[in-house]
């Protein structure tokens, strides 16, 4: 089952290695950074878009906030290694800017819908509003739907904070540490 997951997962990742179907594939990018972890995950968690070191190394959540990430799952009783780990987009933007609706949107499209279509994770954390934008495509407000469950079919999104978010506002921690400790409960 794995590693049929595993398989479908590369046959995707395979074709996208230097994707241009969106701008962000003409403005710099070093690497795609597809997602990594447990292909069989229950919980998901989605990001923004790589910054520099994800995109120098094309690995998600390995800078300051990936480290953060990584010590709350860790508080929160799961290491990094049984969740999957992704992106809304999977190339760096520019100076880390916000992705624009459309590249979202393509990258929603072409990658991210098909991975949760092959992983089926329970529970999906989205980190931060844009991640969140990028899947519902509709603006949101993260302090106001934070930690409230939205059903999606048969998935339970579970928004939450940016872990970079965190880095600046220290006293959210203990949010983004619950928020993370519901997912685990949603799942079964
Ligand atoms: N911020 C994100 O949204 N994703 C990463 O992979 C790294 C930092």
């Amino acid at each position: 089952m794995n590693t049929e997951k595993k398989l479908l997962l590369n046959e995707l990742y395979e074709p996208y290695q230097h994707c241009t179907n969106c701008p962000l594939g003409t403005l710099g990018r070093t690497n795609i950074v597809f997602g990594e972890g447990d292909t069989n995950a229950k919980i998901m968690f989605i990001g923004e878009g790589p910054g520099q070191q994800e995109d120098e190394q094309g690995r998600p959540f390995i800078g300051r906030s990936g480290q953060l990430l990584t010590r709350v799952l860790e508080t929160a009783g799961l290491k990094r290694s049984d969740v999957f780990i992704t992106n809304i987009v999977k190339c760096r933007p520019p100076k880390n800017r916000k992705p624009f609706p459309n590249e979202s949107k393509t990258c929603k499209q072409l990658l991210l819908l098909k991975q949760i279509g092959i992983i089926k994770p329970q529970v999906i954390c989205t980190l931060g509003a844009a991640a969140l934008e990028g899947l519902l495509e509709q603006p949101i407000r993260i302090t106001q739907v934070r930690g409230r469950p939205i059903e999606l079919g048969k998935i339970t999104i579970i928004p939450t904070y940016h872990p970079a978010y965190i880095l600046r506002n220290a006293k959210e921690l203990p949010q983004l540490l619950k928020d993370i400790m519901l997912a685990i409960r949603h799942t079964k």
